[in-house]
C-alpha cells in the first residue's frame, strides 16, 4: 500500500501543526539536506511549454528516496477561477522502485516556497530586518509572509498587486494574524524603506516588476515569480550590483531572473552558503538578491517533512497505487482474477 495525503488531509495537516510549525518544519529539514547537497542526483526540471503555461516534472534522488513533483504554472488561470500553481508529489524507495508516499503539493509548494525564501533571507538579508514589501499579492503571498516573520521577525508589510481584489484579499488575511499591513498605491511604495522585497508575481513576460531605482542599499531581494524562459521580474541593473544567489545553477541559468545576463555571471548556490563554503551577507549595504525558482530538493525535503509527520497520526491514507499479485510473476492471473473465462 502507499501512503496518501490528499488535499483534505494537508488541510487537516496544517490545521493540527498550524502553518509557523510546518514552515519552519520545513525549512529544517531543507537545511539538513542543503548541508548533504553531495548525497543527491540533481538536474534540471523537464519543462513542457504552451501559450497557457508550463508544465513541469522535478525529480531528484538521494541513496534511499527517489522524489518527483508534477507542477504547472498557468498565470491566466485565475482569470477562469483555477490556481495558477497547483501539483502532487511522489516519494519512492529506491531498493524496490515502489512509491510509498504520494501528496498533493498545491498547498505544500507555497509552504515550501515560503520556507526556502525564509531560510535564503536567514543567511543573505540583514539580520536586523523588520519590514518587507510584498509585490504580488496571490497565492504564495500569505505563506511567504509568515516565513518571513517566523524565521526573520519580519512585522511590518507594504502589500502591492495590479489587482486591487488581490491586495485587499492579502491585507484582509494579515492584519488578523497581528501583522502590521497597509495596501501600497505602487510598487515604488510599497518598497520605500523596505528592509526586504518578495517579488511573487505571475505573469509570462520579461516584467519589471521591481524597478533599479527602487532597490536601496542594503535590501535583500527575494525574487520567487520569475521562473521560466522569458518570464522575469526584476530590472537586471539591479542584479548587476546585487550578490545573486540560486538553487541550483544549471536550472537557473535557464528560468531565473540571470537569464537575462550572461553565462557567466557570477552565481553562489543557496547549499553554499547554508554549508558554511561561501559567505552570505557581508557588509551592511550590500543588495542581496534570492533568484528562486524552486528547486527538486525543497519538494523532497518538502514531502520526507509531511511523511514523517503523519505516519501513525491519523493525517494519511493508503491507497491501491502498485498492484501486487501473490505470485509476482502472474500479473495476468492477478489482473484477470474477476474476468469472465471466455
Ligand atoms: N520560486 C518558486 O519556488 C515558486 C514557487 C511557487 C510559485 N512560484 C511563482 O510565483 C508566482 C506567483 O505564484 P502564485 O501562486 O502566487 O500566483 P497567483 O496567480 O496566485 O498570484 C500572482 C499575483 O501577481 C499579480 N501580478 C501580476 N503582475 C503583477 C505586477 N506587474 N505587479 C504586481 N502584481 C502583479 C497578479 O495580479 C496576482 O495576484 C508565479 O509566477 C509562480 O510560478 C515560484
Amino acid at each position: 500500500m502507499t501512503a496518501f495525503v490528499g488535499v483534505e488531509d494537508m488541510v487537516r495537516w496544517l490545521g493540527t501543526r498550524g502553518p509557523a510549525v510546518a514552515i519552519t518544519g520545513i525549512a529544517a529539514r531543507l537545511e539538513a539536506d542543503l548541508r548533504r547537497w553531495s548525497s543527491f542526483e540533481k538536474r534540471e526540471r523537464v519543462a513542457s511549454h504552451t501559450p497557457f503555461g508550463v508544465i513541469e516534472l522535478m525529480p531528484i534522488a538521494d541513496a534511499d528516496t527517489y522524489a518527483f513533483k508534477y507542477v504547472n504554472g498557468h498565470p491566466f488561470n485565475p482569470a477562469v477561477g483555477r490556481q495558477t500553481v497547483t501539483a502532487f508529489g511522489v516519494l519512492a524507495d529506491v531498493r524496490t522502485g515502489y512509491p510509498v508516499f504520494v501528496a498533493e503539493m498545491t498547498v505544500l509548494t507555497a509552504l515550501r516556497t515560503a520556507a526556502t525564501s525564509a531560510l535564503a533571507a536567514r543567511f543573505l538579508a540583514r539580520p536586523d530586518s523588520r519590514s518587507m514589501a510584498l509585490i504580488g499579492a496571490g497565492s504564495q503571498s500569505e505563506f511567504q509572509a509568515i516565513a518571513f516573520r517566523e524565521m526573520l521577525g519580519i512585522e511590518r508589510l507594504r502589500v502591492w498587486d495590479v489587482d486591487p481584489a488581490a491586495t485587499a484579499k492579502a491585507v484582509r488575511n494579515l492584519a488578523p494574524l497581528g501583522f502590521d499591513v497597509r495596501a501600497a498605491s505602487s510598487a515604488t511604495d510599497a518598497v520605500r524603506g523596505a528592509d526586504i522585497v518578495t517579488t511573487c508575481t505571475a505573469d509570462k513576460v520579461r516584467a519589471v516588476v521591481l524597478a533599479d531605482d527602487d532597490v536601496e542599499a542594503g535590501m535583500h531581494v527575494n525574487a520567487i515569480g520569475g521562473d521560466c524562459p522569458g518570464k522575469t521580474e526584476l530590472d537586471p541593473a539591479i542584479l548587476r550590483r546585487a550578490t545573486v544567489t540560486v538553487e541550483y545553477e544549471p536550472q537557473t541559468r535557464l528560468e531565473g531572473e540571470i537569464q537575462q545576463l550572461s553565462a557567466t555571471f557570477p552565481v553562489t548556490e543557496l547549499w553554499e552558503v547554508v554549508a558554511g563554503r561561501a559567505p552570505g551577507r557581508t557588509s551592511r549595504d550590500e543588495v542581496t538578491v534570492f533568484d528562486s525558482v524552486g528547486f527538486a530538493l525543497e519538494d523532497f525535503s518538502a514531502l520526507c517533512f509531511v511523511r514523517d509527520d503523519v505516519v501513525g497520526a491519523d493525517l494519511s491514507r493508503d491507497i491501491d497505487l502498485v498492484a501486487e499479485p501473490d505470485d509476482p510473476k502472474d500479473l495476468f492471473g492477478f489482473a484477470l482474477r474477476g474476468a469472465p473465462v471466455r
